[in-house]
């Protein structure tokens, strides 16, 4: 099979309804907990994309048994729990995989895992991680690219886990489901407050943990025994959401994003509305819609409650066409722009110093044949494609399957004129 790539001819006004489906950045962290349980594990809403299932991949590996029910939740079972080795081929292909090493350290009492190099959005170190389970008694080591952990028992301490860029995700989930079987308190001082971290605590509280403060800078973990499996519904993905907000809003059309928590996306959607685009709560989800003229905005992304690094490419693409010059600060991942030198290919006019952007809007974007680079610098290409004058070849779409389900297949049944193709396709 070749590379797939998308074509799109831009300038339709999406019309209609957009389901959004279970969120990534949940589910590898709850899939990962499934090595501390000693019950089976069942997950629903859990999305069929590239990073899920290269993580059942590895958990297979490690003993932890996944197979699909017939209704669609994902099953997991441990096994075996011999092997407590992520491969480095594992981890290269997907840094979340650093998401074992919590669990397997508290249930297995080792983890070896390969350093994770940079990716396409910068550098991405694991000191905190490290930070977290040394807290808690774990004996730490380098040994020829691959991170060594180990601790016959772990004991809970208090540990704060703030860095140069402020809270990590799955730091804070690393400390949580390594904490959750060590001797005693543990306390996280400025913990991330992401939803998806709230996610984990409840899935771990749901199979017997006792956590409390998710959501908070502070989160308290009592240390238990063991835990059980339990079966779970995981949140809705609100970079997803956001994704197909900014679809409606570029091409000037009415969307309701349903299944979608507008409490998750409140600095996302303040900066929509400070744009000229609606978004009303309705029952179902949000009702997205968007005055012509577009307003520049000034956006620093943060961690949560801020505006989510996951969603900056996205807006970009939309600021592309605003009325004036608006301005963009990378603050959590500086070096997250490899969109910016392919939206310039479509007639953008950006200018990149350092970790800010200037977007100085321009009438309309034509269509290029761009490439894609990081999951959400793809999406951000696709959406300035459905707006774009002509035709957009977005190519590498991998990327884009790594996070978001059939992403065509949703964008056409609302009217674009979207098409997967292989480049095998004659
Ligand atoms: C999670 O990554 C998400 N991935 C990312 O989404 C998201 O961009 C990121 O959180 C920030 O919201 C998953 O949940 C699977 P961090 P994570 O630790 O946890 C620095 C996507 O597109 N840092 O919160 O790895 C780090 O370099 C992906 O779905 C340290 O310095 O991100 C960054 O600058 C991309 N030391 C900042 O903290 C550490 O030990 C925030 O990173 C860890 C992180």
């Amino acid at each position: 099979m070749g590379l797939d790539y998308f074509r799109i001819n831009g300038g339709n006004r999406l019309r209609g309804r957009i389901r959004v489906g279970g969120a990534k950045n949940a589910a590898l962290p709850i899939m990962a907990a499934s090595i501390l349980c000693e019950g089976e594990v069942i997950l629903h809403d859990i999305p069929r994309v590239a990073d899920v299932r290269s993580l059942c991949e590895l958990l297979g590996k490690l003993g932890v048994e996944s197979d699909w029910r017939s209704d669609g939740a994902l099953r997991l079972v441990v096994r075996d729990e011999m092997n407590c080795k992520a491969e480095y081929d594992m981890v290269r292909k997907m840094r979340a995989s650093i998401c074992v090493l919590g669990p397997l350290l508290a249930k297995r009492h080792a983890a070896q895992i390969s350093m994770p190099g940079g990716c396409a959005i910068g550098d991405r170190p694991i000191d905190l991680h490290l930070r977290a389970v040394q807290k808690l008694g774990a004996e730490v080591d380098l040994v020829s690219g691959d991170i060594m952990v180990k601790a016959r028992r772990l004991r809970g301490g208090e540990m704060f886990l703030g860095g140069p860029f402020g809270s990590t995700v799955l730091g804070t989930g690393t400390a949580m489901m390594a904490a959750c079987l060590a001797d005693g308190l543990t306390v996280i001082e400025m913990a991330a407050c992401e939803p998806e971290v709230v996610d984990l605590a409840n899935f771990l509280n749901a199979c017997g943990a006792s956590i409390s403060g998710q959501g908070t800078p502070r989160i308290v973990i009592e240390g238990v025994r063991r835990l059980g499996g339990c079966e779970y519904r995981i949140i809705p993905d609100r970079i997803e959401a956001g994704t197909y907000m900014v679809a409606a809003a570029i091409t000037n059309g009415e969307l309701l994003i349903e299944n979608c928590r507008v409490d998750h996306l409140l600095a996302f959607i303040d900066r929509l509305s400070a744009i000229g685009v609606q978004v009303q709560k309705t029952g179902e989800g949000a009702e997205v819609t968007s005055a012509r003229r577009l307003e520049p905005v000034d956006v620093t992304t943060q961690p949560f409650p801020g505006f989510a690094t996951d969603l900056q490419a996205q807006l970009m693409s939309l600021l592309c066409l605003a009325d004036g010059n608006s301005v963009i600060t990378e603050k959590i991942f500086p070096d997250r722009f490899l969109h910016v030198a392919e939206l310039s290919r479509m007639g953008a006019r950006i200018r990149k110093e350092g970790p800010t952007c200037i977007v100085s809007g321009v009438k309309r974007l034509v269509g290029a044949p761009v490439m894609a680079s990081d999951l959400r610098a793809s999406a951000a290409l696709v959406l300035a494609g459905l707006a774009a004058r002509g035709t957009t070849v977005v190519n590498r779409i991998y990327h884009l399957d790594r996070g978001y389900v059939s992403m065509e297949e949703k964008l056409r049944a609302v009217g674009a004129d979207i098409e997967r193709r292989s480049d095998g396709d004659v």
